[in-house]
Protein backbone atom coordinates (compact mmCIF):
# COMPACT_ATOMS: atom_id res chain seq x y z
CA UNK A 1 0.00 0.00 0.00
CA UNK A 2 1.39 3.23 -1.16
CA UNK A 3 1.00 6.80 0.27
CA UNK A 4 4.33 8.44 0.12
CA UNK A 5 4.65 11.10 -2.38
CA UNK A 6 8.22 11.31 -2.91
CA UNK A 7 9.03 14.15 -0.82
CA UNK A 8 6.92 16.37 -3.45
CA UNK A 9 4.51 17.73 -1.03
CA UNK A 10 1.38 15.86 -2.67
CA UNK A 11 0.44 13.69 -5.67
CA UNK A 12 0.39 15.64 -9.26
CA UNK A 13 -2.81 16.00 -11.18
CA UNK A 14 -1.69 15.25 -14.57
CA UNK A 15 -5.00 15.66 -16.76
CA UNK A 16 -8.11 16.43 -15.84
CA UNK A 17 -11.41 16.02 -18.11
CA UNK A 18 -15.20 17.06 -17.32
CA UNK A 19 -17.40 14.68 -19.17
CA UNK A 20 -20.67 16.35 -17.52
CA UNK A 21 -21.72 18.79 -14.79
CA UNK A 22 -21.25 16.14 -12.45
CA UNK A 23 -18.28 14.03 -13.50
CA UNK A 24 -15.13 14.52 -14.24
CA UNK A 25 -11.78 12.47 -14.40
CA UNK A 26 -8.13 13.17 -12.37
CA UNK A 27 -5.55 11.62 -13.82
CA UNK A 28 -2.34 11.60 -10.95
CA UNK A 29 1.51 10.36 -11.36
CA UNK A 30 1.72 8.19 -8.67
CA UNK A 31 4.07 5.46 -10.53
CA UNK A 32 4.43 2.87 -7.45
CA UNK A 33 0.30 2.68 -7.11
CA UNK A 34 0.47 2.30 -10.97
CA UNK A 35 2.89 -0.14 -10.42
CA UNK A 36 0.37 -2.20 -7.85
CA UNK A 37 -2.92 -1.61 -9.04
CA UNK A 38 -5.28 -4.52 -10.05
CA UNK A 39 -8.94 -4.75 -11.17
CA UNK A 40 -11.40 -4.34 -8.63
CA UNK A 41 -8.94 -2.00 -6.23
CA UNK A 42 -9.38 1.38 -4.77
CA UNK A 43 -8.44 4.61 -3.25
CA UNK A 44 -8.83 6.63 -0.45
CA UNK A 45 -7.99 10.22 -1.04
CA UNK A 46 -8.07 13.43 0.81
CA UNK A 47 -7.90 16.46 -1.18
CA UNK A 48 -6.18 19.26 1.32
CA UNK A 49 -4.60 18.73 5.16
CA UNK A 50 -8.23 19.68 6.59
CA UNK A 51 -10.55 17.61 3.79
CA UNK A 52 -12.59 14.39 4.58
CA UNK A 53 -11.07 11.39 3.42
CA UNK A 54 -12.87 9.17 0.17
CA UNK A 55 -13.11 5.89 -1.33
CA UNK A 56 -12.90 6.22 -4.88
CA UNK A 57 -12.55 3.22 -7.16
CA UNK A 58 -9.02 2.80 -9.79
CA UNK A 59 -10.92 3.67 -12.66
CA UNK A 60 -7.69 2.92 -14.61
CA UNK A 61 -4.01 2.47 -14.66
CA UNK A 62 -0.86 3.32 -16.76
CA UNK A 63 2.14 1.53 -15.79
CA UNK A 64 4.07 2.89 -18.76
CA UNK A 65 3.26 6.73 -18.05
CA UNK A 66 3.16 6.04 -13.65
CA UNK A 67 -0.53 6.94 -13.18
CA UNK A 68 -3.75 6.19 -11.83
CA UNK A 69 -7.16 7.50 -13.11
CA UNK A 70 -10.15 8.14 -10.96
CA UNK A 71 -13.43 8.81 -12.14
CA UNK A 72 -15.87 10.96 -9.64
CA UNK A 73 -19.76 12.07 -9.66
CA UNK A 74 -19.88 15.38 -7.28
CA UNK A 75 -22.62 14.46 -5.35
CA UNK A 76 -21.84 16.30 -2.13
CA UNK A 77 -19.40 18.18 -0.16
CA UNK A 78 -16.17 16.66 -0.68
CA UNK A 79 -16.70 15.34 -3.99
CA UNK A 80 -17.72 19.24 -5.12
CA UNK A 81 -14.84 20.68 -3.39
CA UNK A 82 -12.67 18.39 -5.36
CA UNK A 83 -14.50 19.62 -8.72
CA UNK A 84 -13.69 23.20 -8.07
CA UNK A 85 -10.55 22.80 -6.87
CA UNK A 86 -8.71 19.55 -8.70
CA UNK A 87 -6.71 21.53 -11.22
CA UNK A 88 -4.01 20.57 -13.21
CA UNK A 89 -0.88 20.82 -12.15
CA UNK A 90 -2.57 21.25 -8.62
CA UNK A 91 -1.77 18.15 -6.00
CA UNK A 92 -3.98 15.89 -3.84
CA UNK A 93 -2.92 16.00 -0.38
CA UNK A 94 -3.14 12.29 0.34
CA UNK A 95 -3.47 8.93 -2.06
CA UNK A 96 -4.07 5.67 -0.26
CA UNK A 97 -3.77 2.27 -1.60
CA UNK A 98 -4.16 0.16 -3.68
CA UNK A 99 -6.97 -1.22 -1.24
CA UNK A 100 -9.58 -3.81 -1.24
CA UNK A 101 -9.48 -7.42 -2.69
CA UNK A 102 -8.60 -7.50 -6.32
CA UNK A 103 -11.30 -8.43 -8.48
CA UNK A 104 -10.62 -12.16 -10.01
CA UNK A 105 -10.90 -12.06 -13.69
CA UNK A 106 -9.01 -15.11 -14.62
CA UNK A 107 -11.44 -18.29 -14.94
CA UNK A 108 -14.61 -17.02 -16.53
CA UNK A 109 -14.70 -17.39 -20.04
CA UNK A 110 -17.89 -15.67 -21.18
CA UNK A 111 -18.40 -12.42 -19.01
CA UNK A 112 -21.10 -9.54 -18.56
CA UNK A 113 -19.49 -6.44 -17.15
CA UNK A 114 -22.21 -4.20 -15.96
CA UNK A 115 -21.59 -0.58 -14.84
CA UNK A 116 -24.20 1.94 -14.04
CA UNK A 117 -23.77 5.97 -13.35
CA UNK A 118 -20.62 5.97 -11.16
CA UNK A 119 -20.33 2.31 -11.60
CA UNK A 120 -19.39 2.74 -15.42
CA UNK A 121 -15.36 4.06 -14.86
CA UNK A 122 -14.91 1.52 -12.42
CA UNK A 123 -16.45 -1.78 -14.23
CA UNK A 124 -13.41 -0.74 -17.20
CA UNK A 125 -10.66 -2.31 -15.21
CA UNK A 126 -12.62 -5.21 -15.32
CA UNK A 127 -13.86 -5.66 -18.82
CA UNK A 128 -9.84 -5.08 -19.89
CA UNK A 129 -8.39 -7.31 -17.15
CA UNK A 130 -11.31 -10.23 -18.56
CA UNK A 131 -10.23 -9.45 -22.33
CA UNK A 132 -7.07 -9.82 -21.30
CA UNK A 133 -7.41 -13.19 -19.96
CA UNK A 134 -9.04 -14.46 -23.00
CA UNK A 135 -12.91 -14.08 -22.15
CA UNK A 136 -15.88 -13.02 -24.31
CA UNK A 137 -16.60 -9.55 -22.61
CA UNK A 138 -19.98 -8.21 -22.98
CA UNK A 139 -19.99 -4.66 -21.72
CA UNK A 140 -23.48 -3.43 -20.78
CA UNK A 141 -23.33 0.70 -19.92
CA UNK A 142 -26.22 2.76 -18.29
CA UNK A 143 -26.67 6.05 -18.51
CA UNK A 144 -29.71 8.71 -17.52
CA UNK A 145 -29.66 10.20 -21.33
CA UNK A 146 -26.97 10.35 -24.16
CA UNK A 147 -25.25 13.64 -23.12
CA UNK A 148 -23.68 11.98 -20.03
CA UNK A 149 -22.09 8.57 -21.62
CA UNK A 150 -18.43 8.43 -21.50
CA UNK A 151 -15.71 6.46 -22.75
CA UNK A 152 -18.23 4.23 -24.91
CA UNK A 153 -14.52 3.96 -27.56
CA UNK A 154 -12.51 2.73 -24.64
CA UNK A 155 -15.58 -0.44 -23.51
CA UNK A 156 -15.60 -0.79 -27.06
CA UNK A 157 -12.23 -1.49 -27.60
CA UNK A 158 -12.01 -4.38 -25.00
CA UNK A 159 -15.42 -5.89 -25.18
CA UNK A 160 -16.88 -8.34 -28.22
CA UNK A 161 -20.30 -6.69 -27.18
CA UNK A 162 -21.29 -3.41 -25.71
CA UNK A 163 -24.82 -2.63 -24.83
CA UNK A 164 -25.49 1.16 -24.27
CA UNK A 165 -28.87 1.65 -22.26
CA UNK A 166 -30.50 4.75 -21.30
CA UNK A 167 -33.19 5.82 -19.05
CA UNK A 168 -35.02 7.88 -21.74
CA UNK A 169 -33.59 5.83 -25.23
CA UNK A 170 -31.82 8.87 -26.81
CA UNK A 171 -29.17 6.31 -27.08
CA UNK A 172 -28.92 2.68 -27.25
CA UNK A 173 -31.68 0.92 -25.63
CA UNK A 174 -34.54 2.11 -23.10
CA UNK A 175 -34.26 1.16 -20.18
CA UNK A 176 -32.20 -0.28 -17.19
CA UNK A 177 -28.89 -2.48 -17.08
CA UNK A 178 -30.83 -5.15 -15.54
CA UNK A 179 -32.43 -5.26 -19.08
CA UNK A 180 -29.38 -4.92 -21.48
CA UNK A 181 -28.50 -8.13 -19.03
CA UNK A 182 -32.10 -9.98 -19.86
CA UNK A 183 -31.30 -9.42 -23.49
CA UNK A 184 -27.63 -10.99 -22.61
CA UNK A 185 -28.73 -13.72 -21.09
CA UNK A 186 -31.77 -14.40 -24.01
CA UNK A 187 -29.15 -14.16 -26.42
CA UNK A 188 -25.85 -16.57 -24.69
CA UNK A 189 -26.80 -19.21 -22.68
CA UNK A 190 -23.51 -20.05 -21.69
CA UNK A 191 -22.51 -16.90 -19.37
CA UNK A 192 -20.09 -18.28 -17.16
CA UNK A 193 -20.10 -14.77 -14.59
CA UNK A 194 -21.89 -11.22 -14.36
CA UNK A 195 -20.16 -8.90 -12.21
CA UNK A 196 -21.99 -5.48 -11.76
CA UNK A 197 -20.68 -1.87 -10.59
CA UNK A 198 -23.20 1.04 -9.74
CA UNK A 199 -25.67 2.35 -6.66
CA UNK A 200 -27.42 -0.66 -4.84
CA UNK A 201 -31.01 -0.45 -6.04
CA UNK A 202 -29.01 -0.69 -9.50
CA UNK A 203 -26.76 -3.55 -8.13
CA UNK A 204 -30.21 -5.08 -6.03
CA UNK A 205 -32.07 -5.20 -9.80
CA UNK A 206 -29.32 -6.88 -10.94
CA UNK A 207 -28.93 -10.06 -8.83
CA UNK A 208 -32.41 -10.58 -9.38
CA UNK A 209 -32.02 -10.79 -13.01
CA UNK A 210 -29.64 -13.41 -12.97
CA UNK A 211 -30.79 -15.29 -9.70
CA UNK A 212 -33.19 -17.26 -11.58
CA UNK A 213 -30.52 -18.41 -14.09
CA UNK A 214 -28.06 -19.28 -11.51
CA UNK A 215 -25.19 -17.18 -13.23
CA UNK A 216 -22.66 -16.42 -10.29
CA UNK A 217 -22.69 -12.77 -9.91
CA UNK A 218 -20.20 -10.21 -8.17
CA UNK A 219 -21.37 -7.05 -6.64
CA UNK A 220 -19.22 -4.41 -5.81
CA UNK A 221 -20.13 -2.49 -2.70
CA UNK A 222 -19.93 1.24 -1.69
CA UNK A 223 -20.27 1.41 1.89
CA UNK A 224 -19.25 4.06 4.00
CA UNK A 225 -15.47 3.91 4.67
CA UNK A 226 -13.51 5.95 7.21
CA UNK A 227 -10.06 4.36 7.09
CA UNK A 228 -10.31 1.85 4.58
CA UNK A 229 -8.12 -0.77 6.67
CA UNK A 230 -10.67 -2.87 8.64
CA UNK A 231 -10.12 -0.65 11.56
CA UNK A 232 -13.45 1.40 12.06
CA UNK A 233 -16.14 -0.96 11.56
CA UNK A 234 -17.53 2.09 9.05
CA UNK A 235 -18.03 -0.26 5.90
CA UNK A 236 -19.73 -3.61 7.58
CA UNK A 237 -22.04 -5.17 5.07
CA UNK A 238 -24.09 -8.56 5.57
CA UNK A 239 -23.32 -11.06 3.01
CA UNK A 240 -25.28 -14.30 3.86
CA UNK A 241 -25.15 -15.12 7.13
CA UNK A 242 -21.82 -13.46 8.19
CA UNK A 243 -20.54 -9.64 8.30
CA UNK A 244 -17.91 -8.35 6.44
CA UNK A 245 -15.90 -5.19 5.74
CA UNK A 246 -16.11 -4.33 2.65
CA UNK A 247 -12.95 -2.74 2.38
CA UNK A 248 -10.67 -5.78 3.25
CA UNK A 249 -12.96 -8.36 3.15
CA UNK A 250 -14.38 -6.95 -0.19
CA UNK A 251 -15.57 -4.50 -2.05
CA UNK A 252 -16.73 -7.25 -4.44
CA UNK A 253 -19.28 -9.57 -3.16
CA UNK A 254 -21.60 -12.38 -4.19
CA UNK A 255 -24.44 -10.34 -5.30
CA UNK A 256 -26.60 -13.72 -4.63
CA UNK A 257 -26.14 -13.69 -0.53
CA UNK A 258 -25.62 -9.37 -0.03
CA UNK A 259 -28.10 -8.21 2.08
CA UNK A 260 -28.58 -4.79 -0.09
CA UNK A 261 -31.59 -3.26 2.20
CA UNK A 262 -29.79 -3.18 4.75
CA UNK A 263 -26.33 -1.55 2.72
CA UNK A 264 -29.26 0.88 1.50
CA UNK A 265 -30.02 1.74 5.54
CA UNK A 266 -26.68 2.76 6.18
CA UNK A 267 -25.70 4.20 3.53
CA UNK A 268 -28.25 6.72 4.86
CA UNK A 269 -27.13 7.16 8.34
CA UNK A 270 -25.53 10.56 8.13
CA UNK A 271 -27.75 11.72 5.38
CA UNK A 272 -28.56 14.95 8.11
CA UNK A 273 -24.79 15.78 8.64
CA UNK A 274 -23.83 15.52 4.72
CA UNK A 275 -26.95 17.91 3.80
CA UNK A 276 -24.98 20.22 6.86
CA UNK A 277 -21.57 20.09 5.24
CA UNK A 278 -22.67 21.03 1.88
CA UNK A 279 -25.01 23.57 3.15
CA UNK A 280 -22.26 25.06 5.20
CA UNK A 281 -19.48 24.57 2.17
CA UNK A 282 -21.97 26.19 -0.04
CA UNK A 283 -22.32 29.36 2.21
CA UNK A 284 -18.76 29.45 2.43
CA UNK A 285 -18.30 29.54 -1.36
CA UNK A 286 -20.87 32.05 -1.16
CA UNK A 287 -19.17 34.47 0.88
CA UNK A 288 -15.80 34.13 -0.84
CA UNK A 289 -17.50 34.80 -4.02
CA UNK A 290 -19.44 38.18 -2.41
CA UNK A 291 -16.11 39.58 -0.70
CA UNK A 292 -13.52 40.13 -3.57
CA UNK A 293 -9.92 39.12 -2.65
CA UNK A 294 -8.92 42.63 -4.10
CA UNK A 295 -10.98 44.40 -1.91
CA UNK A 296 -9.24 43.09 0.90
CA UNK A 297 -5.82 43.92 0.40
CA UNK A 298 -3.91 46.82 1.74
CA UNK A 299 -2.54 49.10 -0.59
CA UNK A 300 0.90 48.30 -0.13
CA UNK A 301 2.48 51.09 2.17
CA UNK A 302 -0.47 50.41 4.33
CA UNK A 303 -1.09 48.09 7.24
CA UNK A 304 -4.12 45.95 7.20
CA UNK A 305 -6.78 48.14 8.54
CA UNK A 306 -8.00 46.08 11.56
CA UNK A 307 -11.56 45.67 10.47
CA UNK A 308 -10.91 43.45 7.34
CA UNK A 309 -8.69 40.45 8.93
CA UNK A 310 -11.35 39.78 11.47
CA UNK A 311 -13.99 39.58 7.91
CA UNK A 312 -12.15 37.22 6.70
CA UNK A 313 -11.38 35.16 9.35
CA UNK A 314 -15.00 35.20 9.86
CA UNK A 315 -15.36 32.75 6.80
CA UNK A 316 -16.11 29.18 7.49
CA UNK A 317 -13.23 26.92 6.86
CA UNK A 318 -14.32 23.89 4.38
CA UNK A 319 -13.27 21.58 7.41
CA UNK A 320 -14.27 17.88 7.39
CA UNK A 321 -17.21 17.31 9.02
CA UNK A 322 -16.88 13.64 10.19
C1 LIG B 1 -15.04 1.22 -2.48
C2 LIG B 1 -15.72 2.49 -2.96
C3 LIG B 1 -15.41 2.97 -4.20
C4 LIG B 1 -16.01 4.14 -4.67
N1 LIG B 1 -15.67 4.59 -5.91
C5 LIG B 1 -16.20 5.72 -6.39
C6 LIG B 1 -15.82 6.22 -7.68
O1 LIG B 1 -14.99 5.64 -8.37
N2 LIG B 1 -16.38 7.38 -8.10
C7 LIG B 1 -17.30 8.06 -7.33
O2 LIG B 1 -17.77 9.12 -7.78
N3 LIG B 1 -17.67 7.62 -6.11
C8 LIG B 1 -17.15 6.47 -5.61
N4 LIG B 1 -17.50 6.03 -4.37
C9 LIG B 1 -18.44 6.82 -3.57
C10 LIG B 1 -17.72 8.04 -2.96
O3 LIG B 1 -16.80 7.59 -1.99
C11 LIG B 1 -18.77 8.99 -2.32
O4 LIG B 1 -19.57 9.51 -3.35
C12 LIG B 1 -18.11 10.15 -1.61
O5 LIG B 1 -17.49 9.69 -0.42
C13 LIG B 1 -19.17 11.20 -1.27
O6 LIG B 1 -18.60 12.22 -0.48
P1 LIG B 1 -19.20 13.69 -0.54
O7 LIG B 1 -18.68 14.44 0.64
O8 LIG B 1 -18.98 14.32 -1.85
O9 LIG B 1 -20.76 13.49 -0.44
P2 LIG B 1 -21.71 13.21 0.87
O10 LIG B 1 -22.77 14.25 0.82
O11 LIG B 1 -20.83 13.13 2.05
O12 LIG B 1 -22.24 11.84 0.54
C14 LIG B 1 -23.05 11.52 -0.57
C15 LIG B 1 -23.32 10.03 -0.48
O13 LIG B 1 -22.07 9.32 -0.70
C16 LIG B 1 -21.91 8.26 0.26
N5 LIG B 1 -20.72 8.53 1.09
C17 LIG B 1 -20.47 9.61 1.86
N6 LIG B 1 -19.28 9.50 2.50
C18 LIG B 1 -18.77 8.32 2.14
C19 LIG B 1 -17.56 7.61 2.47
N7 LIG B 1 -16.65 8.09 3.29
N8 LIG B 1 -17.38 6.38 1.93
C20 LIG B 1 -18.28 5.87 1.05
N9 LIG B 1 -19.44 6.48 0.71
C21 LIG B 1 -19.67 7.69 1.24
C22 LIG B 1 -23.19 8.23 1.04
O14 LIG B 1 -24.07 7.31 0.44
C23 LIG B 1 -23.79 9.58 0.90
O15 LIG B 1 -25.17 9.56 1.04
C24 LIG B 1 -16.95 4.84 -3.86
C25 LIG B 1 -17.28 4.35 -2.60
C26 LIG B 1 -16.67 3.17 -2.15
C27 LIG B 1 -17.01 2.64 -0.79
S1 LIG C 1 -13.51 1.44 6.32
FE1 LIG C 1 -13.07 1.12 8.39
S2 LIG C 1 -13.28 -1.02 8.61
FE2 LIG C 1 -13.63 -0.69 6.51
Amino acid sequence: MHDADGGSGGFEIVAREDFSDVTYLLEIRHPLMAKAAKPGQFVIVMSHEHGERIPLTIADFDRAKGTVTLVIQAVGKTTREMQQNCKVGSTLYALVGPMGLPSTTGSAKKVVCVGGGRGVAPIFPQARGFKESGAYVIGILGFRTKRLIFWEEKFAACCDELILCTDDGSAGIKGFVSDGIKLAIEKHRDIDEVIAIGPPVMMKACVEVTRPHAIKTFVSLNPIMVDGTGMCGGCRVRVGDQVKFACVDGPDFDGHKVDFDDLMMRLKRYAEEEKAAMERWSEACRMRNLVDPASLAPPATLAPPATLAPLASQLPEPSARR
